[in-house]
């Protein structure tokens, strides 16, 4: 039987996929957060040598973009560091690890979509920081890890999404009249639950290397809010706004789009689809 180390469970993808290893009856080892802090390194590895795991779902990390840019250092710490140590303590281990990086690894060179041959070179601190943890990964367990790179995380479902996603259906709930979106920022949209299906099938075949994973096309916010319209019949007008409108502390990418080339050679099922059939799958749950 596997014995599985997590952490970040109590997070969004964390979340989901906590609930889908208790559906399919795994047993999972979350990282109590008493003992678990990203900045304290010697702890997270001896925590890690301690449970001696053969699996490691690596999830905790400092998502807030902006504050990693106003605070690098923490971005460092939390995001790099502690994703170093939790390599080195998966290699003493012989676990296989997973790290879940971010498009935000990408930016700087002004596509619009990026693939797993393109070099990433980040816009800011957040996505340097998931950057500097996949390196770790790779130069401390080598031979035993999986990365996937995901898009805009789209989950938690009613009552948990404070999320854009969640945010517009509220807004069209309340009766709202006329909504607006940035229009001139693009992304990929990644279903947490689908890449929670994913890790399970990944975990459960090993599998390695670095893969993208998100719903194919490269779509601004203003996109996913018109088709959050169309799924919900919006009857008011969702109006294209600039991203200068809403100055933010860490530069956004024009776009982070990201598409795989080897994903569908890994997998045929558990893999993303059209971003627009992904959506109104997750918008289909916040109904009935
Ligand atoms: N959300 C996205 O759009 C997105 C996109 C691409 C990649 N990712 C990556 O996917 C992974 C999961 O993201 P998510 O959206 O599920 O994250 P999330 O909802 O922001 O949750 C972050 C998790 O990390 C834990 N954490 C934060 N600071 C910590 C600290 N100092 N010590 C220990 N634990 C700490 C949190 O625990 P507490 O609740 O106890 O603080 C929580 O469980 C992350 O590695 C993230 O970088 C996310």
């Amino acid at each position: 039987m596997n014995k599985i180390f997590l952490t970040g469970g109590t997070g969004m993808l964390g979340t989901y996929v906590t609930s889908t290893l208790n559906d399919y009856g795994y047993e999972a080892i979350v990282a109590d957060r008493s003992r678990f802090d990203l900045a304290n390194h010697k702890a997270i590895y001896d925590y890690v040598k301690e449970a001696r795991p053969d699996v490691i779902l690596h999830f905790a990390a400092e998502t807030d973009v902006d504050l990693c840019e106003r605070e690098p250092a923490r971005a460092g710490i939390c995001n790099h560091l502690a994703t170093e140590q939790i390599a080195k303590a998966a290699q003493a281990c012989g676990a296989w690890l997973l790290y879940i990086s971010s498009s935000n690894v990408f930016g700087a060179e002004g596509k619009i979509s990026y693939n797993e041959l393109d070099i990433p070179q980040p816009t800011n601190y957040y996505g340097r920081s998931k950057l500097n943890g996949e390196d770790a990964v790779r130069a401390n367990c080598p031979d035993n890890h999986l990365i996937l790179r995901a898009g805009w995380m789209i989950g938690g479902g009613p009552g948990k999404d404070h999320k854009f996603v969640g945010k517009i259906i509220q807004q069209i709930k309340d009766g709202a009249t006329e909504l607006k979106a940035v229009s001139d920022r693009l992304g990929s949209l990644t279903s947490a639950g689908q890449l929670s299906d994913f890790i399970i099938k990944a975990m459960a075949n090993r599998q390695t290397g670095t893969y993208h994973f998100a719903s194919h096309g490269t779509i601004s916010r203003f996109d996913i809010a018109r088709a959050i319209g169309e799924i919900l019949k919006f009857k008011g007008s969702i109006m294209p706004v600039e991203s200068s409108r809403f100055p933010l502390s860490a530069p956004r990418p024009f776009s982070e789009g990201i598409q795989s080339i080897y994903l569908p050679s890994l997998s045929e099922s558990c893999i993303p689809g059209y971003w627009k059939d992904d959506l109104a799958r997750y918008v289909a749950s916040f109904q009935g």
